[in-house]
C-alpha cells in the first residue's frame, strides 16, 4: 500500500531520519490492521476508510484522562463519564461539583476544571475546532492533546507525541544526545512520518506499539513490526533507551488529617477552588509543609487518637499525613459538612480516600 507523506511535512520528510524510516509507516499500519487494541473511545482499524467518523467528544475526553493514568483505570472513568454525560453539550451543562466528584481518584484536579471549561467553550462555539492550532486555543488542551485530537478525530496530518512515542523513537534512533534535543528530534521525525491519508491510525498504531510491544522494561523485539528500522535493537540494548537525566528526589511535606465522625457520617469540606486539589471535597487537614507537621488548629486541640499515616505522591512533592480521629471537637471549623462515609469516599481525592479507609 502506498503511503503518502503529508504535503505540509514534505520538506521535513526530506530529512535524513525521515528518509531512513521511509518504509516504517506502511509496516506499522499493516501491523495495526491486525493487532489494534479494542478501546471504548476508538473506532476500529479500517473504519475511517469506510466512512465511520470518530466522536471528537469521546476522543478528547479519553486523551485528557489518559494523560495521567493507565488505559484500564481510565476506561472505568470513561465509561462513567460517557454514561452520565453522553455529549459535550451534556457535560457543559453539568454541575461543577458533580464533575469534580466523578473525576475523584483520577488526580490532577486542575484538569477536571479545565475539562468543564473546555466543554462549555466548545458548546458555546457550537462546534469543535478541527485543526491542531484551533484545538490548542481550548482550555486544558496542550500540544500533545491538540495533535492527538486533530489526528484521531479529524484526520488532520498531526502527530501525537507523548512519553510512549518518545520511548519508541528514542530506541529507533538510538538517541544518545541531550534528552531535550532528542525530544525535539523525535517530534520532528514523527511529524515527518505521519501519513497524509491515515494520520489517526498512525497515531493509534504508535500508541499500541508502545503499550504492547516496545514496553518500558522489556521490549519484545521479536514480534516488533518495525524492528528492521531500530538502531537500539541493532546495538542489542533497546531497553537502555530513552536516556533521560536522573530525576531529582521530591521534597517531602507533612501534615495532619482529621476524621470526625457523627454516627456513620464523616466531616468533609470543599477545598478552595484554586490550588492543589482545588474545588474537590476533602477531609479537614492542617497545611502541608516541608520540615515537620504544622501546628494543629485550635479546634483540633482536643483528644485525638492517631490511627496511622498515609503517603501520597503528587507531581512536585511527596505528602505524609498523620491520620487522627477526633471524638469531640471543641467546635467545628467553618465550612464543614457531614456526609455518609460510604457515599462520600468515591468523591474524595485518593489521598483522603486512603485516610478514610484507615479509619473505616
Ligand atoms: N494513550 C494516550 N492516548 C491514548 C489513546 N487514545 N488510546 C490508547 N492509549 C492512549
Amino acid at each position: 500500500m502506498a503511503i503518502v507523506p503529508c504535503m505540509a511535512n514534505r520538506e521535513k520528510a526530506d530529512s535524513a531520519e525521515a528518509l531512513r524510516f521511509a518504509g516504517l509507516p506502511a509496516a506499522l499500519l499493516d501491523w495495526y490492521a491486525r493487532h489494534a487494541r479494542t478501546l471504548p473511545w476508538r473506532i476500529g482499524p479500517g473504519e475511517r476508510a469506510r466512512g465511520v467518523v470518530p466522536d471528537p467528544y469521546r476522543v478528547w475526553l479519553a486523551e485528557i484522562m489518559l494523560q495521567q493514568t493507565t488505559v484500564p483505570h481510565a476506561a472505568a472513568y470513561f465509561d462513567k463519564f460517557t454514561r452520565t454525560w453522553p455529549s459535550v453539550e451534556a457535560l457543559a451543562g453539568a454541575e461543577d461539583s458533580d464533575v469534580m466528584a466523578a473525576w475523584a481518584g483520577l488526580g490532577y484536579y486542575a484538569r477536571a476544571r479545565n475539562l468543564l471549561k473546555c466543554a462549555r467553550e466548545v458548546t458555546a462555539r457550537g462546534e469543535w475546532p478541527r485543526t491542531e492550532a484551533g484545538l490548542r486555543e481550548l482550555p486544558g488542551v496542550g500540544p500533545y492533546t491538540a495533535g492527538a485530537v486533530a489526528a484521531l478525530a479529524f484526520g488532520e496530518p498531526a502527530a501525537a507525541v507523548d512519553g510512549n512515542v518518545d520511548r519508541v523513537f528514542a530506541r529507533l534512533l538510538a538517541a544518545k544526545g541531550d534528552w531535550k534535543d532528542e525530544k525535539r528530534r523525535i517530534a520532528e521525525t514523527v511529524r515527518a512520518l505521519v501519513p497524509a491519508d491515515r494520520p489517526g491510525e498512525f497515531a493509534e498504531a504508535l500508541m499500541d506499539l508502545g503499550a504492547t510491544v516496545c514496553t518500558p522494561k522489556r521490549p519484545n523485539c521479536l514480534i516488533c513490526p518495525v524492528h528492521e528500522w531500530c538502531m537500539g535493537r541493532a546495538e542489542g540494548v533497546p531497553e537502555q533507551y530513552p536516556i533521560k537525566p536522573a530525576k531529582k528526589a521530591k521534597p517531602v511535606r507533612f501534615g495532619e488529617v482529621y476524621i470526625i465522625w457523627r454516627e456513620d457520617e464523616v466531616a468533609v469540606e470543599r477545598r478552595p477552588s484554586s490550588g492543589l486539589l482545588g474545588g474537590m471535597l476533602g477531609l479537614p487537614t492542617t497545611d502541608w509543609r516541608e520540615g515537620g507537621v504544622p501546628d494543629r488548629a485550635d479546634w483540633a486541640m482536643v483528644d485525638a487518637t492517631s490511627i496511622g499515616g498515609v503517603k501520597h505522591v503528587f507531581t512536585h512533592f511527596e505528602l505524609r499525613l498523620d491520620v487522627l480521629v477526633i471524638e469531640s471537637p471543641s467546635e467545628l471549623p467553618t465550612g464543614i459538612e457531614f456526609q455518609s462515609a460510604g457515599d462520600v469516599a468515591a468523591a474524595l481525592p485518593t489521598v483522603f480516600r486512603k485516610a478514610l479507609k484507615l479509619a473505616s
